[in-house]
């Protein structure tokens, strides 16, 4: 049986520690379907086109990955796609608490979705979009976080480097 996987996230951009984690699930699975939230109440930095575009230039390397948008509930996505897993990386313990009550309630709504965590390589650890955004904003170096793709858009975004 081929096992289909989600891989949700704001990915507000997508960074090297995203791609880290979407490459190593994408090595366990069949198929990996990087899905980015429309999250309606929330002002993201880029638009969902944009942060799927960006995602999919920086994993269009991976044969297996695709790069899909969803909105509201992540396991009425995950059914409505046949798939049986979510993916969520996990960069330090601070990120454990709200991926583990997230996994609950997942589970909770739909018992037979199961959660995987993958933890990131070392180097990603302090890596997030958010940091990435505000340490580029400031006039800080971010590109060896960022594909080369991202960087461009941050460049074009805030056109202050
Ligand atoms: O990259 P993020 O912002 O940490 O990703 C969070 C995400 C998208 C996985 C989460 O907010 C989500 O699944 N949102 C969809 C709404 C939902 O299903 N909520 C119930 C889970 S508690």
């Amino acid at each position: 049986m081929k096992v289909k996987a989600v891989y949700p996230g704001s990915f507000d951009p997508i960074t090297n520690g995203h791609i880290y984690i979407a490459e190593r699930a994408a090595a366990v699975f069949d198929e990996v379907i990087v899905s980015v939230l429309v999250n309606e109440r929330k002002t993201s930095a880029f638009s969902v086109n944009e942060r799927c575009e960006m995602a999919r230039e920086s994993l269009s390397h991976v044969k297996n990955i695709t790069v899909d948008s969803f909105n509201g509930l992540l396991i009425d996505y995950v059914r409505q796609k046949n798939a049986g897993a979510i993916i969520r990386g996990l960069r330090a313990m601070s990120d454990f608490e709200y991926e583990f009550q997230m996994a609950m309630m997942n589970r909770k709504l739909a018992p037979e979705i199961e959660t995987f965590f993958i933890v990131t390589d070392p180097k990603y650890s302090y890596v997030s979009s958010s940091s990435v955004r505000e340490v580029f904003n400031f006039g800080g170096t971010v590109k060896d976080l960022v594909p080369d793709g991202v960087y461009n858009k941050l460049i074009e975004r805030y056109s202050v480097h």
